[in-house]
This record gives C-alpha cells, sequence and structure tokens, in this order.
C-alpha cells in the first residue's frame, strides 16, 4: 500500500495566522473571548478551547480580550467592543482584510457595492457589514434576475456608480460567469458608455482554495482512493470535495482518525492524502501515521 500526499494541503495563510496569534495571545495574561469558531474545524477548536479559548455569542461585553477570527467582521461590531472598552486583537486574514477596506472606501464614495457568495457565510455578512448592510449580495442565478430591478431602482437615485466583489473563496469560473452577467445588466441598464468608470470589479478571491483544489484533482488521477480531511460544516471542505469526487476512483470525507476505524483500506494500492485550507497539520499526521501503521500491522 502506497500513500501519496496532495502538493498542497492543510492550513492555509490566513488560518494558520489566526491559529498563531490565538495561540501567542493564550499564553499571555487574561482570558481571550472570541464569537463563532476561529475556523471551521472542531478538532482545532476543541484543542483551542482546551487551553483557553473562551466562546461567546455576541460582542456586547465590556472589559475584556477579543479576538477576530480570520473571516472578518462588521464595522459596527469593532466600534462595540472599541466603545465598550474592550482589546480587540484581529485576526482577519489579510485578503479578507483587502476585501473589507475596498467596500469601505468605496462605499464612502459613494458606490453601491454588489458582492458575489455565499449569503449566510460569515465573511459576506462581515463583508456586507463595511456598507452599512446595504451590499446586493449575489448567492444564485435568482440574484441575478433581481439585478436588473435593482439597477432600475438606483437609476432614479442619485447613486449611479456600483462596485463588483467577491467572497475570498468564491469558484473562479462562477466570479467570471456572474461579473459578465452583471455587465450585461448593467449595459441594459445604463448603456454601454456609461460602464467603464461606474461599474469597477475587483477580484478578491484569494489563490489558497483554488490550489487545493488543482493540487487534489491531480492527486486523484493518481490514486485509487482519496481522503480527504476537513470539517464537516466548512464551505472550503465542500467545494474541495466536489472538485476531486468529479476526478477520483473513491473518495472518503473524514474530519479526524477516529472517522477511518471502519474502513477497509486495505484493498486500495495507492491511497492519496489531502485536507482543505481549515485542517490543522497536527490532524493529517494523525491519519497519515495511522494509515502507514496499517501498512506495518501486515
Ligand atoms: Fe485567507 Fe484565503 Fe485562507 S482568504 S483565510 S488565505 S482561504
Amino acid at each position: 500500500m502506497k500513500i501519496k500526499i496532495a502538493d498542497k494541503l492543510g492550513f492555509c495563510f490566513g488560518v494558520k495566522r489566526a491559529v498563531d496569534i490565538t495561540e501567542n495571545e493564550l499564553n499571555k495574561d487574561g482570558d481571550l473571548y472570541i464569537k463563532g469558531q476561529l475556523i471551521h474545524n472542531n478538532e482545532e477548536i476543541n484543542r483551542l478551547e482546551s487551553i483557553g479559548l473562551k466562546s461567546i455569542d455576541g460582542f456586547d461585553i465590556k472589559n475584556k480580550k477579543v479576538l477576530i477570527r480570520s473571516h472578518g467582521t462588521s464595522k459596527s461590531e469593532i466600534d462595540l467592543l472599541v466603545k465598550n472598552n474592550n482589546e480587540v486583537v484581529d485576526a482577519t486574514c489579510k485578503y479578507v482584510k483587502r476585501l473589507l477596506d475596498i467596500i469601505y472606501e468605496h462605499y464612502n464614495n459613494n458606490y453601491n457595492i454588489i458582492i458575489i457568495g455565499d449569503n449566510k457565510h460569515p465573511e459576506v455578512i462581515a463583508s456586507n457589514g463595511w456598507c452599512e448592510n446595504s451590499g446586493f449580495i449575489i448567492d444564485s442565478d435568482d440574484d441575478i434576475f433581481k439585478l436588473s430591478n435593482y439597477f432600475n431602482e438606483n437609476k432614479n437615485n442619485a447613486k449611479n456608480k456600483y462596485i463588483v466583489v467577491s467572497q475570498t473563496t468564491l469558484d473562479e469560473e462562477k466570479f467570471i460567469s456572474y461579473t459578465n452577467k452583471i455587465k450585461e445588466l448593467f449595459k441594459k441598464s445604463y448603456g454601454s458608455e456609461y460602464i467603464l468608470e461606474n461599474l469597477l470589479i475587483f477580484n478578491t478571491i484569494c489563490s489558497a482554495t483554488k490550489e487545493r483544489i488543482e493540487s487534489g484533482i491531480k492527486l486523484a488521477k493518481e490514486v485509487d482512493i482519496v481522503i480527504l480531511i476537513g470539517g464537516k460544516h466548512s464551505s472550503n471542505t465542500k467545494k474541495l470535495y466536489d472538485a476531486i469526487k468529479k476526478n477520483a476512483k473513491n473518495i472518503i470525507h473524514i474530519e479526524k482518525k477516529s472517522d477511518l476505524l471502519m474502513t477497509n483500506l486495505k484493498i486500495y494500492d495507492i491511497i492519496g492524502v489531502t485536507a482543505s485550507a481549515s485542517t490543522p497539520f497536527w490532524v493529517i499526521n494523525e491519519i497519515v501515521d495511522y494509515i502507514k501503521s496499517l501498512d506495518d500491522a501486515e
């Protein structure tokens, strides 16, 4: 039995940085609080909670040290934390920060904001919080249909400039397809001569998800089964799973070593291992060691 590991797997830059910041703060005096999951990986969350990270439901707290996760948060929540004398430890990923800054700057310069992404995802919710929740969110084709009305309604207002941004983990093809549709609808509402200065498109996708997908597909073509490690509730793990599944003979999605115990891996000659951007290396190593131990046990 041979094991192949994907070239690109596990923690992306932003998640690693957020975990490093968290550990560093936990080594100092005082409690550290977080709203929501730091990352979408239960194993890592359990570990960080076991060394002191405390969960809160909302930001209506005072005089505490509060961590902002890599997905970022809204401006009003940061303002509330500061007003209530909390110490803010910002672990927002630099790629997410770029997205939030683009939104904030253009919103303050009288642009309408169009965000392509999952309207329930924390990053999209945080992004919308930098334009006072006025963003038009495109999550599906249905939203594209509503965009004509949105353009036409705004035509009667003074605010006729737009920017388009995307969730950092959006699929590139989806971004191209939706931005083409947005341009078409814009031209229909405003005329083609108006488009260049008044519809600005920013590709705010980060490369981490794409790299893991490409590497996972390459791996899938070389092995008999792919073991994909990642949180069951993680959207980037789901995207990785869907892309690899189309190219793999077999695939299993697991979160931790114990999820593999009932699977007979010995029937496969070559086993591939990959992991999403929110999966820590200690979880990956534990699973790889387990697979190797099956071989030794023969
Ligand atoms: Fe940042 Fe991209 Fe990871 S936005 S958190 S490096 S998936």
